[in-house]
Order: structure tokens, then sequence, then C-alpha cells
């Protein structure tokens, strides 16, 4: 099984993205995590680009560096390389990447020379990079665009002047994975006998949704490395995603017959930081990384789940960092998803007559409100087949959202709520950093129950006419995250009721491991 070498440029070409800056304690917060995901190499800046920029390069070089091989960008030229040099050198083992076009358009267009003259530019660049560090890296620019006689003829000068890895850029997303494996096939045959100890390195775009596919073509025909981003952000449309691609050699090890050192449980968590600290949402439906990615909401599927998890599933999700698959309730469930759920909650003795009393009001209430969660499950067996049984242990402790009042602006804003428990009317009032701040401040404290929140996000959806409200908190006493979503037309509304919805799942958790205490 060969051992691919990853190396993540999240803080260079994800930090591309328009808008995604961070600043210098953000960056260390993200590469602390790259290095718990256990990557080969952090690519931590391009530092000739601003002080701002050298600074974060080497204040992760001096934190981090005893532990990952750091790198950062520069173009063929002195002072880049200089920037570079004088930025990761406080690793143990730094890396100098240089980068400069190999395509025509690139060497013609772009740098307005001829090739002579940038592979003379290349190689000197090289020569000076190694006179400072024995670890270089050599970009060929836009190679999946070049010709690929001068391609290889630099590769080989490259290698000559000192260069230690070679990366092929698919720069422009242009290249198509039969093509681009065969490309690499051919370098890597002449490179492995030129040099058999460089490293052949690949770093795809993903301009027509191709970066994993030509990434995994390129590491079955011999590449060594892999560059990638999480979540795939980058320039443009972005660059291979990371846990794509290792994921996809996980999933077929036997056919790609490599393996990567990614804790692959550490992904979600690296995915949720730094889409949080650049504010770039990922899509729901993104493979591996996306809200969607372990959720099953048809009722076909569900099913098929339930009695076999493979049916549906070719990746677990606690290998990933996922808590579990998430069955959501919706009216495109079936009987035995619904049966499932309830007896999750502790309701499993029903007779068929209850039951289907029971799935009918399931199936006018998800009609009415979407997703169907767990709390309004305890709702629907007590306003059905339990009416007689008052006392019945949960019901009375779950919270309903009873009316809200918000005031958003600039000196104060503040938020009243009124929150049902049982035959309790709870009030509450906040003031807060922003109307949502306070209404979460105004519902934690109707509750009484301490806890933390740990993300809020909010979205349209239906062509913006609803709003998705998701939050996840941490309550104290049992130390547990929950997350929980709402729609609602109104915004405000939307979080409310989300929120509420969080607590709610601690508080049917905390009935149900009583129940079972009790049996
Ligand atoms: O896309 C590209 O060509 C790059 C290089 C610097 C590797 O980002
Ligand atoms: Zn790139």
């Amino acid at each position: 099984m060969r051992r691919i070498i990853v190396l993540d440029t999240t803080l260079r070409d994800g930090e591309q993205v328009p808008g995604a800056k961070l600043n210098l304690y953000e960056k260390l917060e993200i590469a602390r995590q790259l290095k718990n995901l256990n990557v080969d190499i952090i690519e931590a800046g391009f530092p000739a680009s601003s002080a701002g920029d050298f600074k974060a390069v080497a204040e992760i070089a001096k934190k981090l560096g005893d532990k990952v091989m750091i790198t950062a960008l520069a173009r063929a030229v002195k002072s880049d390389i200089d920037a570079v040099y004088n930025s990761v050198k406080y690793a143990r083992e730094p890396l100098i990447h240089i980068v400069l076009g190999t395509s025509d358009v690139h060497v013609e267009k772009k740098l307005r020379k001829t090739r002579e003259q940038i592979l003379a530019q290349g190689v000197e660049a090289v020569r000076y990079a190694k006179s400072l560090c024995p670890n270089v890296q050599y970009s060929t620019e836009d190679a999946s665009r070049s010709d690929f006689d001068y391609l290889w003829e630099t590769i080989e000068a490259v290698v000559k002047a000192g260069a230690t890895m070679i990366n092929i850029p698919d720069t422009v997303g242009y290249a198509v994975p039969e093509e681009f494996g065969d490309l690499i096939r051919r370098i890597n045959e002449r490179l492995k006998n030129l040099n058999p100890d460089v490293i052949l390195s690949v770093h795809c775009h993903n301009d027509t949704g191709l970066a994993t596919a030509n990434t995994l073509a390129a590491i079955k025909n011999g590449a060594d490395k892999v560059e990638c981003t999480i979540n795939g952000i980058g320039e443009r449309a972005g660059n291979a995603a990371l846990e794509e691609v290792v994921m996809g050699l996980v999933v077929r090890k036997e056919y790609y017959q490599a393996t990567t050192g990614i804790k692959t449980t550490e992904i979600k968590k690296t995915s949720n930081l730094v889409s949080a600290l650049m504010g770039l949402d990922v899509q729901v439906n993104k493979a591996i990384t996306g809200d969607n990615a372990f959720a099953h909401s048809s009722g076909i599927h569900q099913d098929g789940l339930l009695k076999s998890r493979d049916a549906y599933e070719i990746i677990h999700p606690e290998d990933v960092g996922v808590e579990n698959m998430e069955i959501i309730l919706t009216a495109r469930s079936g009987r035995h998803a619904v049966k499932n759920a309830l007896a999750q909650v502790g309701f499993n003795d029903f007779t068929n007559e209850e039951f289907e009393q029971v799935f009918a009001k399931f199936l006018e209430l998800a009609d009415a409100k979407k997703e169907v969660y767990n709390h309004d499950l305890y709702h629907i067996v007590q306003s059905t087949i339990r009416r007689d049984n008052s006392d019945d242990q949960g019901i009375k402790d779950l919270y309903e959202l009873v009316d809200m009042q918000v005031i958003a602006n600039n000196n104060f804003p503040s938020a009243s709520v009124k929150i049902k428990k049982g035959n309790d009317m709870l009030m509450s009032s906040s003031v807060g950093n922003g109307a949502v701040d306070a209404l979460y401040s105004a519902i934690r404290d109707a509750t009484g129950i301490e806890l933390s929140l740990l993300e809020y996000k909010l979205n349209s959806i239906s062509r913006g006419k609803e709003a998705l409200g998701r939050v996840s908190i941490k309550v104290s006493h049992n130390g547990k995250n929950y997350t929980s979503k709402a729609v609602d037309t109104d915004i405000l509304k939307a979080s409310a009721l989300a929120f509420v919805n969080a607590v709610n799942m601690a508080v049917v958790e905390e009935i149900v491991s009583k129940r079972e205490q009790a049996i």
C-alpha cells in the first residue's frame, strides 16, 4: 500500500477566496486543527504578499513547525524566496514552494518571455532556494495546458538544480481524469528514472467539478503527493477537497492501493472550523462535509438502512467525525422509520391500531412543518393514545415557544419570550450584543438550563420565502452537544425555534435515559 503525502493549502489557495481573509489568530487556530487532522504539510500562506501574511506564516512555523512540515508560496524571484525562507525557517522541516508557468499562454502572454528565459529563471530560483533550504518544491503552473516536451525539459532542469518535489498543477481545472492520469504516468516514469527520491505531486482545480477525480486519477497513476483544501475552497471554483480525496482512498482502498496519514475522525471538526472562521458555508449536499452527507430522507432508503446500514451507506459517519447517520422524519418517511424514531425515544409498546393513529398524526404534522423531531413525537403520542396518562414522564418537561418579542437596534437589542413547560408559563427578558443574542439569552434564562451556543446558522430556503435556522448547543451538566433546526417565514422565529428544539433534544435524551435506568 503506497502512503500518499497530503499537503493542505487551505491557508494559501483557500484563503484566496474573496472575503475569506483570516487574521493571525484565526490562521493559527486552523493550522492547529490541520495538525490534529495529521496533514503532512501545511502551506501557510504567501509571505511576499503582505507583512501580515509573512507574520502569520512565521508564527505557524514557530508554534507548529516541530510537528508538521511548513511551506509557503514564492514566485520565482529572489525577494519572494527570501520572504518564504525567513518565515518558514523556524520549522524543523521547512519547504520552499516556487511557482512559475510552463504553458505558452503563461510564458508568452502572462510573463512575456521566451521558453528559454523562463526555464533559466526557474533553474536560478531553485538553485537560490536550495542554497537556503534542503526542501524545495517547484510548481509548473498551468502544467495541464503545457507542451509535454517543454514541461519535461523544465522538470528535468529544476530537478538537476536541486528541486526535491515536482508539483503538477491543473491550474485552471482544464484536465480530465484519463488524460491527467496519463500525464502523471508519463512524468512519473521519467522522473523516477531521473531521480527516484524526487516526490511527484498534483494540485487540481475544480472549474468543471473534476478536481477530486483528477487527483484520484493522478494517485492511481503514480503521484506520491496531493495538494488539497478543506471543503474544497480555493481560487474560483476551488481546489480538490481534502476530505473527498482522503475518503475516496479509504472507500476504494483495494482499487487505489494507497492510503494517507489523515486522522479521518477529525474531518468534520476541521470543516466546521474552516467554514466558521472563513465565513464560507458548506453546500448542504457537499460530499463528506455537507449537512446532508449522512442524512437520509426518502422512505425507501430509511427502510433499507434500518434493515442493513450498508444498503445506503458506504462511509460510516462516525469515521469522519459526524456523530451518526441522520434519519430525517418528513412526510416521505415510512412506518418503519417512524416506528424506529418512536422506539429511540422510548415508545415501543403500541398496538397496531395505536400506531396507525400516531402515524396519521405524524403525517399531518410532517405536511405542516416539513421536518418532525423527536420531541414532536412526544406531543403526538401524548395527544393521541396517552391522553389519559397525563403524568407520563417527559411531556411536562418539554419546552414550547408561545410568544416572543424582539427589539433590534444599535444601542440596546433586547428580547422577551414566553415559553410553556407542562402547565407552567415561563417568561424572561434579556439584552444582548444583537437581536439573536438577546433572544437566545432570554430563552436560556427562561429554561434555566446552563448551556452555551456553539454554532448558529441562518439560510434562506424555498426561494427565499422561508428561513432555516440551525443551532448547536453544549449543555453544561452533561457536557454533550445537541444540534437542531427549524424553519419559519420569520428569521427570528426560525432562530428561536431551532434553539428551543436543540434544548428539547437534550431534555428528550435525559428522559429516555431515565426510563432505561428505571426498567
Ligand atoms: O493553481 C496553481 O497553479 C497554484 C500553484 C501555486 C500551485 O496554486
Ligand atoms: Zn491553485
